[in-house]
């Protein structure tokens, strides 16, 4: 791992914290994370083994004065991206989830800190608020209330060094008494980030079979799609009824691209928390299975030395879905250390 000898060690709390991909970057770049927490029990012993403490609860029911350290520089709110979503959740600023984003403003409020950070989805660009407001436009608004300026951009991960397609929004808040506008880093240049970067490594042999089985109708289909392919390849008499349905009608349903298997020479898609086979490039190439928890975990950038606890694979697939990649955060959280302090 990356140790920043950097002097300076903004304390940081994590909220959302999650297995701790946005943690690690951090962590990595010389934030010192000072309280972190995530509702899910299942992240608990990956967090704890990786990056120290975690406090397992709810959120809404963490009491801030007594719970969360005082004199801190920076919060990271990877709030779960729902509360935004506009599918389906028209409400969103209401609702429970909605509430979240409530609960990390109150945080800001008691706490202060020169920098904010939060962390989307793509489609969160186009989410609208209960009035109907952009959801960019209605968290700038409610920065703004608090005393912060913002700034966000939709980054490519595979601009920073991450071997997959992976699109978020990083929204930076920073205190109205801290100058200058703050820059999202560069894109940087990496000489390969294709599939084959990944899966020519070896790997450790307690991890090689740490890999969620197949259902045997995925197994089945699977076994048509050459590496490259995708459902298109798999010949109608053996489709289930429902993806027959789907592809006679393929542009009612906007021609998805189901059961994607990406080749050597091509970057990784988008890695899911649901980690489904029709939706997500998580077949191997060429052994008739999913990828393993290694080598999801490396298409998101987390170094082989950070270890997934927990009995459930399932839940390991989840949580590395989950996660901002490492590597993504590192080059963020540089950039809030040289410009905010
Ligand atoms: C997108 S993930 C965060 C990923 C994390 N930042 C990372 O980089 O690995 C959102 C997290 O919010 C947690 N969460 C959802 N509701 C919560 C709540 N009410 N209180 C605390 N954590 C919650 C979920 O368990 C999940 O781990």
């Amino acid at each position: 791992m990356i140790n920043n000898k950097s002097p300076i060690k903004p304390r940081t709390i994590s909220l959302f914290s999650g297995c701790g991909g946005l943690d690690l970057g951090f962590h990595q770049a010389g934030f010192d994370i000072v309280f972190s927490n995530d509702i899910e029990k299942t992240v608990e012993a990956t967090y704890r083994h990786n990056l120290g403490e975690i406090l397992i609860k709810d959120i809404t029911e963490v009491d801030i004065d007594s719970e969360i350290p005082n004199d801190i520089d920076v919060i990271l709110a990877g709030i779960p991206c729902q509360p935004f979503s506009s599918a389906g959740n028209r409400k969103s600023m209401d609702d429970h989830r909605g509430g979240l984003f409530e609960s990390v403003m109150n945080i800001i409020d008691k706490k202060k800190p020169k920098v904010v950070l939060f962390e989307n989805v793509r489609g969160f660009i186009s989410s609208k608020d209960d009035k109907g407001m952009p959801m960019p436009q209605r968290i700038e608004n409610e920065l703004f209330e608090h005393g912060y300026r913002t700034y966000w951009k939709l980054l490519k991960a595979s601009d920073f060094e991450v071997p997959q397609n992976r699109h978020r929004v990083i929204i930076i808040g920073v205190r109205d008494d801290v100058k200058g506008d703050f820059v999202f880093p560069s894109p940087i240049s990496s000489s390969d980030l294709t599939v084959s970067t990944v899966i020519n490594n070896s790997i450790l042999d307690d991890e090689k079979f740490e890999v969620w089985p197949l259902s045997p109708q995925a197994q089945l289909l699977s076994s048509y799609i050459p590496a490259g392919g995708s459902w298109k390849n798999i010949p109608d008499d053996v489709l289930p009824e429902r993806l027959k349905r789907i592809r006679k009608e393929i542009k009612r349903y906007r021609s998805p691209n189901f059961y994607r298997k990406f080749n050597l020479d091509e970057i990784m898609g988008t890695i899911t928390a649901a980690a489904t086979p029709e939706n997500s490039g998580i077949l191997h190439p060429f052994e008739n299975r999913r990828y393993s928890v290694r080598e999801i975990a490396r298409f998101q950038s987390f170094p082989d030395d950070f270890k997934f606890l927990g009995d459930s694979i399932p839940s390991k697939y989840k949580m590395i879905g989950n996660a901002v990649p490492p590597r993504l955060a590192y080059h963020i959280a540089k950039s809030v250390l040289e410009q905010v302090f």
